[in-house]
């Protein structure tokens, strides 16, 4: 089948590999030419396992093209999927001009039958209005179809998480839309959910939401532990085993963050509250979410005493391991924390350099490893779990620095090791 991407950000340039892997014919445009020559050369614009590859691959077999306008999308492809940015205002919301635009687009190039499929996280109601929107601006070539096909892959396992869901949400109102997501998905062996477009829409920031509140209570029970004197890990294991919990998004550590839970929580509790309903449960996700960084902070302040002049060295900067992501990173917003307090800090992450100095440029030092940030340090804080910080020469780090203290983020490393290896060492809800 003949499918378009317009916007190739993640979810698009993700969406739009993974059909052509699928045996589909797909075009993939978007409003930013620089990227579009660097995807035409085989650059690939981000950092995900495997997609280079793959993209070079569908290339070579003319499955997969880049480049061209919203008008050519609308000429391929028989299914026309939405990915544009769907950012967040000062209030939380979504801005959605990106999508009316493109709406816009679409209906002025309509020749005949197209399926417009919303890939991007939209609130519950944006289906119903693109559908007006085309409707309104074809001016009677209306032939079309709207449908919402969430999608929820996460950044890292991008590819494998969009080759294989869980599960594939069709949001569609007639059997024609459905029939053709049908035979688009012909190749995926996960299982298919077929609902109404409100509900699919729902699903996603439900998702997300609910995500977002599994590590929220971790952290809050983070908090008890701490306070108890017990182990969150243990405790956390002991919960996830009950099927109806599920052991995963229950680890306990400085926060959630990234470019979709804390955006799309917000944006779930604004659109809640403009269809009329207080969802206090989230603003309660995301005052524990920051309370958690606000937790740590205090505790590299309660080790160092005086935070201004003191040396910290920093492992990881990502928002989260194997990707180089630094969007709502909450290990940026602990240095940044640092930094105010005076603090003279010096990071480190196998990714991340480029993508960190974005955020924080001057105000911090780079190191070239662990050990070149670790050496002369008052404190060193491990922020992201990354690989690479599991097995370090830990006595050659404990005799480089200043003082050898160590604040684990993440709960990565075993406590009684970390002390035996001479470490003052404190973790996240554990004794
Ligand atoms: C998320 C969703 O998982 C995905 O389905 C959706 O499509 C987009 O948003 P992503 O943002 O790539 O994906 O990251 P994810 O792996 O979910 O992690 C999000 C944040 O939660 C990270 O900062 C991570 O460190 C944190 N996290 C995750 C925890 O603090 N504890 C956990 O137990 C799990």
């Amino acid at each position: 089948m003949k499918v378009s991407v317009i916007g190739t950000g993640h979810v698009g340039l993700i969406t739009g590999v993974c059909f052509a892997e699928r045996g589909h014919e797909v075009l993939c445009v978007d409003s930013d030419a620089a990227k579009i020559r660097k995807l035409k050369r085989g650059e690939m614009p981000i950092y995900e396992p495997g997609l280079k590859q793959i993209v070079a691959r569908n290339m070579k077999a003319k499955r997969l093209s880049f480049g061209g306008s919203n008008a050519d999308a609308v000429d391929f492809g028989k299914v026309i999927f939405v990915s544009v940015p769907t950012p967040p205002k000062k209030d939380g919301t979504a801005d959605l001009s990106y999508i009316e635009q493109v709406s816009r687009d679409i209906a002025a190039s309509l020749k005949e039958y197209r399926l417009v499929v919303d890939k991007s996280t939209v609130p519950v109601l944006t289906g119903e209005r693109v559908k007006n929107v085309i409707t309104r601006y074809a001016r009677g070539r209306v032939d079309f179809d709207v449908a919402s096909n969430p999608e929820f892959l996460r950044e890292g396992t991008a590819v494998e998480d969009t080759l294989h869901p869980d599960r594939i949400v069709f949001g569609v109102e007639t059997r024609r839309a459905e029939k053709i997501l049908r035979d688009l998905y012909r190749n995926f062996k996960s299982p298919v959910v077929v609902t109404d477009i409100k509900s699919a829409e729902l699903i996603k920031h439900a998702s997300n939401s609910f995500l977002a509140m599994k590590i929220s209570f971790a952290n809050a029970l983070s908090a008890v532990c701490e306070r108890a004197g017990a182990n969150v890990e243990e405790v956390t294991r002991g919960m996830g085993m009950d099927e109806r919990i599920g052991p995963q998004f229950l680890r306990a550590g400085i926060g959630y963050g990234g470019s979709c839970f804390p955006k799309d929580v917000s944006a779930f509790e604004e659109i809640s509250r403009d269809l009329g309903y207080d969802f206090r449960l989230l603003t309660e996700v995301r005052t524990v979410n920051r309370d958690a960084l606000e937790w740590f902070v205090r505790k590299v302040q309660e080790e160092l005493w005086i935070v201004k002049g003191k040396k910290v060295g920093v492992l990881g900067l990502s928002f989260k391991p194997n990707t180089d992501d630094c969007r709502d990173s909450v290990a940026i917003a602990v240095v940044e924390r640092l930094v105010e307090m005076g603090a003279v800090v010096r990071g480190y992450d196998p990714e991340s350099r480029r993508t960190a100095q974005e955020y924080l440029g001057k105000k911090i030092g780079y190191g070239r490893s662990p050990y070149d940030v670790a050496k002369g340090a008052d404190a060193l804080l491990l922020l992201t779990e990354w690989d690479e910080f599991r097995n370090l020469d830990w006595s050659r780090i404990v005799k480089s620095m200043a003082h050898p203290t160590l604040l684990d983020g993440r709960n990565m490393y075993d406590p009684k090791k970390m002390r035996a290896a001479g470490f003052v060492y404190r973790s996240i809800g554990r004794p």
